[in-house]
C-alpha cells in the first residue's frame, strides 16, 4: 500500500537515485507516482498518473540537480488515482509522502477548514501535511513539531518529510506501517523496505513505532518516543539486489513460479535435517486458530485440513480483517498462527496484537525477514522464499503450506501419530518434490492447451473435495486476480446447492480429484456439470489413470502422485501455470494486475 523513499547525500542525481528505488517499490501500488526534489533551495513536485514509467517519461531529458528527494508510488486509498492526488503533498513549509491512513483527516481538515487552510486534493494525506505545517508555525523544533502532529494523528503512517528551510535534511517516522533508514557512504535514505536502497546499501536500521528519524548526508540520529537520541542497531540485508531482477524471464511471476522446486525442497530438507520446531509443543494447545489474509488464508485451508486429518487438532481458519474484530475464544491455550508473506499486512498484524493480548501463543509464518510480524510473533518460522515481487503470490503461498505441512508432520510425532510407513513415505516425497515440480512447471503446452480452450469464458468454476477444495480456492484466485475472468471456487458438493445455476453451455469447469476416498464422489459431480453442457478440465493423480477420463472430462491432465504433505503443492504449481498462460492470451498486466498493491498495509 504506496511506496515511499527519500534520500539525501553527496550524489546531486537524488532524483535519479530515488527513482531507481522506486521501481523497486511499484509492488506496493503503481496507480500513481511523484517525487519532490530541492532545486536550487526551491521545492519543487513532479508528479504523474498510472505507473512509474510514466513519471520517467515525464522527466526524461529534464536537468534536475539535487541531492535530496522524496518519491512515492500510491495505491489509491481516498481520492481518485490522479495526479492531484498524487504524492508528495506540500502545504507551507513542509513537503511529505505518506503510507498508511490518517483515519481521522476529516476531524482534522474542519479545525485546518476554519483556520483558512485551503486544500487541492481529496486525500487524507495533504490533510496530515497541512496539519504539521499547522503546528511547525509555533513549534519550530522540527521532531517536537512532528511529534505533536502524530499524536493527534489515528490509524496507520510511514513518513519522509522535508521542510522548506531545512535543506537536505529528511525527517521520518511510523506508526503501523513500515519504514527504514538506509546508511551508505553516499548518503541516506528512508524508505519502506530495504527492496528499495538495495542498488545504494545493504545496511539500514529499522525504525519503530514511535521513533522518529533526523538524516542528512553523513549522520542519521533517531529519537525515541520521548524524544531523546538513542542507538539503534544496524543490521545487513539478507536479500541482494539481483534478488529483485527478472533475470531473463518473462515477468516475475512466472521466474517465481520456477524458483518453486528448489525453496520448497529447501524447506523440506531444513525441516528434516534440523528440525527447530521442537519448541512449539502441540500437546499444550486446546485449539489452533489460523488467521490470515488471501492467498495466505487459502494456505491456512490446506493446513487445516492437514491438522485435522492428520492430527487430530480441531483448527479454526479466519480471515483476518474479521477475525480482529470477532469476539473469538482465544485463550492462553490457543496457537495463533498468523501467516503472512510480507509481514505487513495489517489486518493479520492487528489479529496478532488481539491474539497477544488475550495470552496466546502466537506463531507467524512469514517470508520477510525482519518484518514486524515476524519480529512481534512469539515464534517466528520464516519460509525463507526469497523476495516477491510479482503481485500474486505463488512461491510465497507454496512455502507457507510446507511449512504448515512440516508442522503437522511435527504435531503427528508429538501425538504418536506418525507411522514409520507413512514417514518414510513423506520422506520420499520430500526428496522428490524438485523433480516433480519440475516436471510439473516443463508441461507448459498442456496448460497453454487449457488456456487456449477457456481464455475466452466470462466465467469459470473450480471443484474439489477435501484437501483438493482448499487448492481450488488458491488455483481460483490466481485466475481472476492475474486474467481478470470471473472465477469461483467451490467445495465439488456444494455447487449443487445453488451456483449449478450458472453453468450453461460450455462453462469451464476445473475440477480437482486427488484423494483416494473422494475420487469417485468428485467424479459424479464433474459429471453433474458436463450434463449441464460445462466444458471440464479434471486434474487428478497418475495412480488413477485409467481410459475412463474422457467419458466425464473434455481435458484431463495427470500429476504424480504423492502424499497429501506435497500434492497440494504440486497441484497449486499447476494451477498458477494455467492462470499465468491464461492472462497472457489475454494480454493482461500479469505482474502487476488493475486495482492490487502486494503489501495491503492499510484496514
Ligand atoms: C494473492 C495475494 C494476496 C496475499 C494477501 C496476504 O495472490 O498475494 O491475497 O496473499 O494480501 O498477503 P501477506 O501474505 O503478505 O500477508
Amino acid at each position: 500500500m504506496c511506496g515511499i523513499i527519500g534520500y539525501t547525500g553527496k550524489k546531486m542525481n537524488a532524483k535519479d537515485i530515488v527513482l531507481a528505488g522506486l521501481k523497486n517499490l511499484e509492488y506496493r501500488g503503481y496507480d500513481s507516482s511523484g517525487i519532490a526534489v530541492n532545486e536550487n533551495g526551491k521545492i519543487n513536485l513532479y508528479k504523474s498518473h498510472g505507473k512509474i514509467s510514466n513519471l520517467e517519461d515525464r522527466l526524461k531529458g529534464k536537468e534536475i540537480l539535487s541531492s535530496t528527494a522524496i518519491a512515492h508510488t500510491r495505491w489509491a486509498t481516498h481520492g481518485k488515482p490522479n495526479e492531484t492526488n498524487a504524492h508528495p503533498h506540500r502545504c507551507g513549509k513542509v513537503t511529505l509522502v505518506h503510507n498508511g491512513i490518517i483515519e481521522n483527516y476529516m476531524e482534522l481538515k474542519k479545525e485546518l477548514l476554519e483556520k483558512g487552510v485551503t486544500f487541492q486534493s481529496e486525500t487524507d494525506t495533504e490533510v496530515a501535511c497541512a496539519y504539521i505545517n499547522d503546528i511547525y508555525e509555533s513549534e519550530k523544533d522540527k521532531i517536537k513539531c512532528l511529534s505533536k502532529a502524530c499524536s493527534a494523528f489515528r490509524g496507520s503512517y510511514a513518513f519522509a518529510i522535508i521542510f522548506d528551510d531545512e535543506k537536505d535534511v529528511i525527517y521520518a517516522t511510523r506508526k503501523d506501517s513500515p519504514l527504514i533508514v538506509g546508511l551508505s557512504d553516499d548518503g541516506n535514505f528512508a524508505a519502506s523496505d530495504v527492496s528499495a536502497i538495495l542498488d545504494f546499501t545493504a545496511k539500514y536500521i529499522l525504525l519503530e513505532y514511535g521513533e522518529f528519524a533526523k538524516i542528512t548526508k553523513d549522520k542519521v540520529t533517531i529519537y525515541n518516543a520521548d524524544l531523546k537520541e538513542i542507538e539503534k542497531e544496524v543490521k545487513v540485508a539478507t536479500w541482494s539486489a539481483t534478488e529483485y531482477k527478472k533475470n531473463g524471464y518473462d515477468h516475475f511471476m512466472l521466474k517465481e513460479i520456477n524458483e518453486q522446486p528448489d525453496v520448497i525442497a529447501n524447506i523440506f530438507s531444513r525441516y528434516l535435517n534440523d528440525c527447530n520446531y521442537n519448541d512449539i509443543d502441540f500437546l499444550k494447545y486446546d485449539a489452533i486458530h489460523i488467521v490470515a489474509c488471501g492467498s495466505a488464508m487459502h494456505a491456512g485451508m490446506v493446513g487445516k485440513y492437514l491438522f485435522q486429518n492428520y492430527a487430530n487438532i480441531p483448527v479454526t481458519v479466519d480471515i483476518a480483517s474479521e477475525y480482529r474484530y470477532s469476539t473469538q475464544m482465544i485463550t492462553p491455550s490457543t496457537l495463533v498462527i498468523i501467516i503472512s508473506q510480507s509481514g505487513e499486512t495489517a489486518d493479520s498484524l492487528a489479529a496478532l496484537r488481539l491474539a497477544h493480548s488475550k495470552g496466546a501463543t502466537t506463531l507467524g509464518i512469514v517470508n520477510a525477514v525482519g518484518s514486524t510480524i515476524a519480529r512481534e510473533s512469539d515464534i517466528c518460522i520464516y519460509t525463507y522464499a526469497g523476495p516477491e515481487i510479482a503481485v500474486a503470490t505463488t512461491k510465497g503461498y507454496t512455502s507457507q503450506v510446507a511449512i504448515l505441512s512440516t508442522l503437522v508432520i511435527n504435531a503427528m510425532k508429538q501425538k504418536g501419530l506418525l507411522s514409520d510407513e507413512l514417514f518414510e513415505n513423506i520422506k520420499q516425497d520430500f526428496s522428490n518434490i524438485s523433480s516433480n515440480l519440475n516436471h510439473i512447471i516443463s508441461k507448459k503446452e498442456d496448460y497453454i492447451n487449457v488456456a487456449q480452450k477457456i481464455f475466452d469464458h466470462n466465467d469459470l468454476f473450480f471443484i474439489g473435495r477435501g484437501i483438493d477444495s482448499a487448492v481450488c480456492m488458491e488455483g481460483s484466485l490466481k485466475l481472476k486476480e492475474i486474467s481478470y475472468m470471473h472465477s469461483e471456487s467451490y467445495a465439488a458438493g456444494e455447487l449443487k446447492h445453488g451456483t449449478i445455476s450458472l453453468i450453461e453451455k460450455g462453462t469451464p469447469v476445473i475440477a480437482i480429484a486427488t484423494n483416494n476416498d473422494l475420487y469417485e464422489k468428485t467424479i459424479s459431480n464433474i459429471k453433474e456439470t458436463k450434463a449441464r453442457g460445462a466444458f471440464a478440465i479434471f486434474i487428478t493423480t497418475d495412480n488413477f489413470k485409467n481410459s475412463t477420463f474422457e467419458d466425464f472430462s473434455d481435458i484431463s491432465i495427470t500429476l504424480p502422485k504423492t502424499t497429501e504433505f506435497v500434492q497440494a503443492i504440486e497441484v497449486s504449481v499447476l494451477l498458477q501455470l494455467i492462470a499465468y498462460e491464461t492472462a497472457k492470451l489475454r494480454n493482461c498486466d500479469i505482474d502487476k494486475p488493475k486495482n492490487l498493491a502486494k503489501s495491503v498495509t492499510v484496514e
